[in-house]
């Protein structure tokens, strides 16, 4: 198996990959990259590389991805550099002789999908199919972990949740599916070769039914109030968020710049159903059934959401 590079290995889903291709082959070259490779440094394993790289330095990764032969590129998360950050890093898998990208994309892909996420998603999928390089995407449905404690647990306070997602379904994807599903393309890349999966739960969900299991796993009533696109955005106007991305916004503290344009139209794309995409994919590759919303939520329900380990979901 040839050297494979993780693209923003740092973070969460990268750290998750990382530690299971370590485990399934201690002996793996790996090249780890991100603005940040300090967070890196504990991975001392003879075939581990450690790198620095920034989707906005076309020059960095050149050097970050020489001698891979698969990339497994992470996206960044800021809306409005995303694209371009996408296609810088493709021209330096180019450069590198890299043959195949893995790409994390997003569920619900299609052209007239209203969420800008989506739309990001939908042109950078265009330009890996563009590319001429091989290329597999995951279209990771939203983590069961975001729902569990950014959406359900701090509605505990109040009783409600209040989204533009009126009755729209989703199946929400616990991240150890999410890493397993990847760490196992990774090892066997050939024969996931051109695969779109659509990387799901095992069950479609509305806010009402997540509501209800959200009251059922904190023993504290929660109800889920539908409201419209434009009273969402006034909410986010009255915290301070916002509406369109600036690139000169300060970012918020996760270090990303969100803005409620961005978030309100991701609610109104459950909304319109085109989150209601419900897969076999997990299973097929990694042999194992995706976890249930109600079994994440009962295992990180007290954590807060940046601190959940690996190895609690
Ligand atoms: N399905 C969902 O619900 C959902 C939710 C959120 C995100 N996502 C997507 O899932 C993926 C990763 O999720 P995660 O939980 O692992 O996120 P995360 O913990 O925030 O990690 C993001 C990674 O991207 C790297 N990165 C960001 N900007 C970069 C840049 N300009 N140059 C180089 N590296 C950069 C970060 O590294 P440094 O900061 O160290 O450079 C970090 O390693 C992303 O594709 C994200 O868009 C999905």
């Amino acid at each position: 198996m040839g050297r494979i590079i993780i693209s923003g290995a740092s973070g969460d889903l990268g750290r998750r990959v990382t530690e299971i291709l370590l485990a399934a082959d201690p002996d793996i070259e790996l090249t780890l990259v991100s603005r940040t490779p300090e967070k890196l440094y504990k991975h001392k394993t003879p075939g581990i590389r450690v790198v620095r790289g920034d989707y906005q330095e076309p020059d960095s990764l050149n050097a970050a991805y020489a001698g891979g032969e698969v990339l497994f590129l992470i996206s960044g998360l800021n809306l409005g550099r995303r694209v371009a950050e996408t296609q810088n890093a493709i021209a330096a898998a180019k450069h590198a002789g890299i043959h195949h990208i893995v790409y994390t994309s997003v569920g619900g892909i299609h052209p007239n999908n209203p969420a800008l996420s989506a739309k990001d998603h939908y042109q950078s999928e265009l330009d890996l199919r563009a590319s001429g390089l091989g290329y597999t995407f995951l279209r990771n449905a939203l983590y069961s972990e975001i729902i569990s404690n950014i959406l359900v647990a701090p509605a505990l306070a109040s009783g409600f949740i209040s989204q533009a997602t009126a009755e729209g379904r989703l199946a929400p994807a616990a991240k150890a599916d999410v890493a397993r599903s990847a760490a196992t393309v990774l090892l066997e890349p050939a024969k996931h070769l051109g695969a779109v999966y659509e990387i799901t739960g095992p069950e479609l969900l509305t806010f009402e039914e997540i509501a209800h299991i959200g009251s059922e796993v904190h023993g504290t009533p929660i109800k889920y109030v539908p409201i419209s696109a434009d009273q969402r955005l006034t909410f986010f106007d009255s915290i301070g968020i916002p509406r369109t991305y600036d690139p000169s916004m300060p970012p918020s503290a996760d270090g990303h710049m969100w803005a409620s344009d961005e978030l309100v139209t991701a609610e109104v794309a459950i909304a319109e159903g085109y989150q209601t995409v419900l897969s076999g994919h997990v299973k097929l590759i990694t042999g194992r059934n995706p976890e249930y919303l109600r079994s994440v939520m009962e295992s990180v329900k007290s954590v807060p959401y940046d601190q959940i380990p690996a190895e609690v979901s």
